[in-house]
């Protein structure tokens, strides 16, 4: 708990001089969509290619996060906030190291996308939509996580019994149901290029 007695500690090597030492512009590419829609995929396909040109970068996964620092949560409205709470502060302090951080998460509401949003400086939080539609999803299971939502076997699934709301005005829109990831991680690569984070 933060407390009268804690106090902020300024560190002596400054974000500007991380960055400009991996000759890269820090950012967080934060990808949201519904389970199955592709986020992992897309996200890991431009962690490679940004790896490959010599970027420093760095891929928060839902599922693996969940493993670890969010492995007591669940999928309740208040752990689903909570989640994104940790992973936003998480971003944060991997941008402050200068990278560009990439989260994967469906992070369903636009309310909690938004206060994660605040926390950065203007331009630096983008919102990537990966927008595929649920009948998609559904078909692609690749977990078979549908069929049990459908059984009533997963309470509070995203998209059958717990709403997803689509980004308002998302930086990139992915659609991953009419292009090919490689098609689309370029869309990302691109929008980054763009924005003068990479060269
Ligand atoms: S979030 O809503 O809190 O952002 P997160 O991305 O971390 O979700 O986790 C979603 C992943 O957890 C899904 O891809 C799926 O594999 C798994 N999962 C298990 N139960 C649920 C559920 N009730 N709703 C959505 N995803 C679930």
């Amino acid at each position: 708990m933060k407390t009268d007695n804690t106090v902020w500690h300024d560190s002596h090597v400054s974000a500007e001089q991380r960055a400009q030492q991996k000759n890269q512009r820090p950012c967080l590419l934060w990808y949201t969509g519904l389970s199955g829609s592709g986020k992992s995929t897309i996200a890991n396909a431009v962690d490679q290619l940004l790896f490959e040109q010599g970027n420093h970068s760095y891929l928060l996964d839902g599922d693996n996060v969940r493993h670890g620092l969010n492995g007591d949560l669940g999928f309740t409205d208040t752990d689903r906030i909570e989640n994104i709470r940790r992973i936003s502060e998480v971003g944060k302090l991997f941008v402050d190291a200068g990278l560009i951080v990439s989260t994967a998460f469906i992070s369903p509401f636009q309310a909690d996308r938004d206060t994660a949003r605040s926390m950065f400086e203007q331009g630096l939080f983008i919102e990537v939509f990966v927008d595929t539609p649920l009948a998609v999803c559904e078909s692609r299971d690749p977990k078979g996580l549908y069929k049990k939502a459908r059984a009533g076997q997963i309470k509070h699934f995203t998209g059958i019994d717990s709403a997803y709301e689509a980004p308002h005005q998302p930086q990139v829109i992915i659609k991953t149901a009419e292009h090919n990831a490689q098609a689309c991680a370029n869309q990302v690569i691109d929008y980054l290029k763009q924005q003068g984070f990479i060269n």
